[in-house]
């Protein structure tokens, strides 16, 4: 590390270890100027968060604040400095593993979550005391990936890359992120590592950023496989004009290599390099390593060890969770009304599951599965039992499951798979309720875990559909992070609960859910497809040749989704009436204001989330049938009422015109929606025109 001058080091996670490379650096390098320790804190440190499309599901930013200060917290009691975090690509194929660890599919919502974290990790500012700094990545477009397939290149048109892809890395770079990540596909061709057009044109130039830019790991010398470098030389070339200031790289690095040889043939100036270092040095200055660049050992064991931590994960866990059927009102559960109790499931008491993809510094002493949950909420009153029915696991074993320990499938078919399916449907055959945990293994998702079915993995559909034919209540927990086909199951399964991978304290959670001492409130972040050939669908779709027909587009299956985008139901119910605009007519540039009753109409205190939709009905460019551009999550006590407000002004009304190839605010008639989803029918509109104001009346249709 001394011979080579290295200035960040990343993965290492033992505060000692940190402690003794860092005296190495402060005190044997030239310079002496310390190192940066950087670290995927993407769902939590040691207290495991609910994934982030899950934390997207509570619209509620302030939860995404929260952990990502707790997570900035433990990580920087140990000594790491810097969090790959925020992941903020939009996700519109399923298909794609990494939609688990973004906010789903919408611009909108993707922004506030995208500058939640940052504040969350950073806190106020850069070097606030017990934060990290963040990194927002993969700029920019990897979540199109084609076919879902991770790493693979992206082709996206200007209009969805302005309007779309780009509005949550600019959120981050407003709310003052310290780094961004370059990501690893072909954008258009041109390898986001690579693209200058993306790292200087739009990040330096439009948006203004002053942080430094990583690549992803790899990703510099990866140049070189997109057919684009030469030589891991003209890759080190290509990255460093483009805009990469720090390469990651694992093995050797093309910078360190090549770069002094480009300077001494002239092809980079010293000036060029000291420019590169200089935001990062910034950073190392801004985030106090030179003053405090040791971390505190006996303080970190006490941080890692706070019980807060495991409850603001466990009020997470409840806020994401998003109820997506409830026939006959199933749940809650009442608590004295089932004495025997089958929780089912290759899911329901797995550890390691619960947590999700990108988990390191977990303890598994203190992960409560939902049988546990379940156990600690029923207490021995309730005979509960618990048999997993059958297992799940790759079809191509990847290398990340070598590093997991993951053991391969019993073979379908062989006896003690027929045994482990009986016994589970005896099981729920002799009880009064089944509780089936189902969904995709942990290291099902994430990087490297695309897959080209949604169904559920394994054999769990049969053991669904075995479980229900008992003919006994069920209530399917669901445990993924991607939408999967469950067709069946939404016709025939009474209740079912989506808790993603809800973390270390995911059973407590759900039990708290399931038997009422929580209520539902999250919503879907994405649009639910019936089956994977619907792939891609998304609420903010443009409508072309015969609308009418829209929903019945294909010959063999609706074209409407399975549950729509802002989806989810509650323990109660929600009225909403009254939508009041205070113009009719305004000017580009003028605000609007948007209220609308919000009525609980159930008899149990609980949240909504107020969704505000627009639609602008012409202009230069075809628009969306919606767009998401107002949410706000409340609690209502039962039978209460308030009014919600939300704005509508620039920001809003402003897009990217492929047509004029700018930024416009146009004269239109816009819609209003307002709702509980993206199916709102409470309906208003407005004028934008040159014109002028008519404050005061409200239009509604
Ligand atoms: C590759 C992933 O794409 C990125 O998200 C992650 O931060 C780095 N590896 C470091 O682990």
């Amino acid at each position: 590390m001394v011979k080579y001058g290295i200035g960040s080091v990343l993965f290492v996670t033992d505060p000692t270890e940190i402690n003794r490379l860092q005296h190495l650096a402060v005190e044997k390098t030239r310079l002496h100027i310390p190192l940066i320790f950087g670290f995927d804190v993407i769902h939590g440190f040691r207290t495991i968060f609910p994934v982030p499309i899950a934390m997207a599901a509570s619209w509620d930013p302030a939860v995404a604040t929260k952990a990502q200060a707790i997570a900035a917290q433990e990580a920087r009691s140990v000594g790491i400095d810097w969090g790959f975090a925020p992941m903020v690509d939009i996700a519109r194929d399923p298909r794609w593993g990494r939609i688990v660890e973004g906010a789903g599919e919408d611009p909108y919502l993707g922004a506030a979550m995208a500058a939640a974290q940052v504040r969350g990790f950073q806190g106020d500012y850069i070097g606030a005391p017990e934060h990290i700094l963040a990194c927002v990545k993969h700029f920019a477009g990897y979540g199109a990936a084609e076919g879902g397939r991770d790493y693979d290149a992206s082709y996206i048109p200007e209009s969805q890359i302005y309007n779309v892809y780009l509005p949550p890395f600019q959120a981050a770079v407003n709310a003052g992120v310290g780094t961004v990540m370059s990501a690893y596909m072909d954008l258009n061709d041109v390898p986001a590592t690579g693209n200058r057009w993306l790292l200087h044109d739009v990040l330096r130039e439009q948006w203004h950023f002053t942080g430094f830019v990583v690549s992803d790991a790899n990703a510099v010398k990866s140049l070189k496989n997109h057919n684009y470098a030469k030589d891991f030389s003209d890759a080190a070339l290509l990255a460093f004009n483009a805009g990469v200031n720090m390469e990651m790289a694992i093995d050797f690095s093309a910078y360190q290599k090549n770069l002094r040889a480009l300077v001494n043939d002239g092809q980079i100036t010293v000036q060029q390099i000291e420019a590169a270092d200089r935001p990062i040095l910034e950073m190392k200055i801004r985030l106090g390593l030179f003053e405090n660049p040791y971390n505190d050992e006996a303080r970190s064991q006490e941080i890692l060890a706070t019980p807060e931590h495991r409850e603001a994960a466990r009020l997470a866990a409840e806020r994401t969770s998003v109820l997506l059927r409830n026939e006959g009102n199933l749940l809650p559960l009442s608590k004295s009304g089932f004495t025997n109790v089958a929780v089912i499931g290759p899911l329901a008491d797995s550890q390691m599951d619960i947590l999700g993809p990108w988990v390191f510094q977990y303890d598994l002493k203190e992960t409560v599965t939902v049988l546990s949950g379940l156990r600690n909420r029923l207490g021995p009153q309730t005979n509960l039992n618990c048999a997993p029915g059958v297992q799940i696991s790759r079809k191509f074993p990847s290398f990340f499951d070598d590093i997991l320990h993951l053991k391969p499938e019993e073979p379908w078919g062989s006896d003690k798979a027929k045994q482990e399916m009986s016994k589970a449907v005896d099981l729920a055959n002799s009880s009064d309720l089944t509780i089936l945990v189902l969904g995709e293994a942990q290291n099902m998702i994430g990087e490297a875990a695309s897959r080209e079915s949604l169904d559920l993995p394994g054999r769990q559909e049969q053991l669904l559909e075995a479980v229900v034919a008992t003919g006994k209540p069920v209530v399917l927990v669901l445990m993924n992070g991607r939408p999967l086909n469950i067709k069946w199951a939404a016709e025939h399964v009474p209740a079912i609960l989506e808790a993603w991978y809800p973390g270390t304290q995911g059973g407590n959670a759900i039990a708290d859910l399931l038997l009422g001492d929580a209520v539902p409130g999250g919503k879907l972040p994405i649009t639910w497809p019936r089956d994977v050939g619907q792939i891609p669908i998304n609420y903010g779709h443009n409508t072309t040749q015969a609308p009418e027909n829209q929903g019945k587009r294909y010959w063999d299956e609706e074209s409407t989704p399975l549950y729509p985008f802002g989806y989810g139901l509650s323990y109660s119910t929600f009225q909403y009436s009254d939508l009041k605009l205070s113009h009719t007519q305004l000017k580009p540039g003028e605000t609007v204001d948007v209220s609308v009753d919000v009525e609980n109409t159930g008899g149990t205190a609980a949240d909504e989330v107020a969704q505000l939709y627009i639609h602008q009905q012409s202009g230069s460019a075809s628009r969306p049938v919606r767009e998401l551009k107002g949410f706000l999550r409340i609690a209502l006590q039962a039978h209460a009422k308030t009014t919600v407000h939300m704005s509508l002004g620039s920001d809003e009304l402003t897009y990217w015109s492929s047509a004029n190839k700018s930024w416009v605010t146009e004269s239109a008639t816009f819609d209003v929606w307002v709702g509980g989803n993206s199916n709102a029918s409470l309906h208003a509109n407005f004028i934008v025109s040159q014109r002028g104001s008519d404050p005061g009346h409200s239009q509604l249709k």
